[in-house]
């Protein structure tokens, strides 16, 4: 199983659409994918056609400790699942800045929905900010992806955000892997778009061996910008049987050829097991001494 978090705290970057177009490929290609909506805008939910109001059968109660997320994860297609969010889920950063062992509350759910149902995948879609879901997310995936729409200040989040990623690795999951860079929002034959791609290229290549991006790309395939795409949502579809002969369809579905070939690439490394000693001090820390500021821009 591949725990995927796709992460990015500027906001309208893609990490939604490419959620939900990424683990609706996956589930096309025969794959077993559960998406785990982890932005109270509820916006992969929304996108599925799956709309809940309250905090129960949602996410929010996963947090809150009094569902699992075999108890609430909905099949929306075949091969395909979605534990849905709701405004409520909101709450929750407030709810568990004191709670012990915050950071590792989605870890161990999805260990626990492993031993449930067997996923080839779960995606986690994360919400536009550097708070405690993002951290839960982050200290519960494998791999990181990121969305980012190619201009000049797209650059300089980057490197909070890859901060971030060296944080968690070194603190609470020393697995996690940052697999590549999304281009999303592509605007064919500009020149910013390909000094961008330029740019991060250069950096990828240069960066230390030890961080958790080191063996991170920019995946070939652009997601170039399709009114198709943003009109999906509100038919509660995916890309693919919305407008399977767009040019966004073909985009995703190229996409999902090259994330599931990197799973084939690499070699399989168990997550080492944290201990509570080391976790500790991370969790007694308000998010504010980890260099993590909510909702950076
Ligand atoms: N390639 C694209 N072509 C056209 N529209 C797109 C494309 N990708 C995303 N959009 C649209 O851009 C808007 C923002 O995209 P999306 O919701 O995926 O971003 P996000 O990073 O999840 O945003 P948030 O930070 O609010 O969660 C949406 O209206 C979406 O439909
Ligand atoms: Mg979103």
């Amino acid at each position: 199983m591949r725990t995927i978090a796709i992460m990015n705290q500027k906001g309208g970057v893609g990490k939604t659409t490419s959620s939900v177009n990424l683990s609706a490929g996956l589930a096309r290609a025969g794959h077993k994918v559960c998406l785990i909506d982890l932005d109270p805008q509820a916006h992969s939910s929304l996108h599925l056609g799956i709309e809940v109001s309250g905090g129960m059968n949602c996410v929010y109660s996963v947090f809150a400790g009094e569902q699992r997320l075999s108890q609430v994860k909905q099949l929306v297609n075949s091969h395909l699942w979605v534990v849905p969010a709701s405004l409520d889920l909101a709450a929750t950063e407030l709810e568990l800045v004191d709670a012990q062992g915050r950071e590792l509350v989605l870890r161990q759910a999805i260990a626990t929905l492993a031993k449930e149902q067997q996923f080839d995948f779960v995606i986690l879609d994360c919400p536009p900010s550097l708070g405690v879901l993002t951290i839960n997310a982050l200290t519960a995936a494998d791999e990181v992806i990121i969305p980012l729409q190619p201009h000049f200040f797209a650059l300089q989040g980057l490197s909070k955000l890859l901060e971030t990623t060296a944080l968690i690795k070194r603190r609470l999951n020393r697995a996690l892997q940052v697999s590549g860079i999304i281009l999303c929002l592509y605007e064919t034959g500009t020149r910013l778009a390909a000094d961008v791609t330029d740019d991060l290229n250069n950096f990828l290549t240069g960066s230390d061996p030890q961080a958790p991006w080191s063996k991170a790309r920019v995946f070939a395939a652009r997601i170039r910008r399709n009114i198709k795409l943003a009109e999906a949502p509100s038919f509660g579809q995916s890309i693919f049987e919305y407008a399977p002969n767009s040019a966004g369809a073909s985009d995703y579905g190229r996409l999902v050829e090259e994330v599931v070939a990197l799973g084939q690439k690499a070699t399989v490394t168990a997550t080492p097991a944290v201990s509570v000693a080391e976790v500790a001090p991370v969790i007694a820390m308000p998010s504010a001494d980890l260099g993590i500021s909510q909702n950076a821009a």
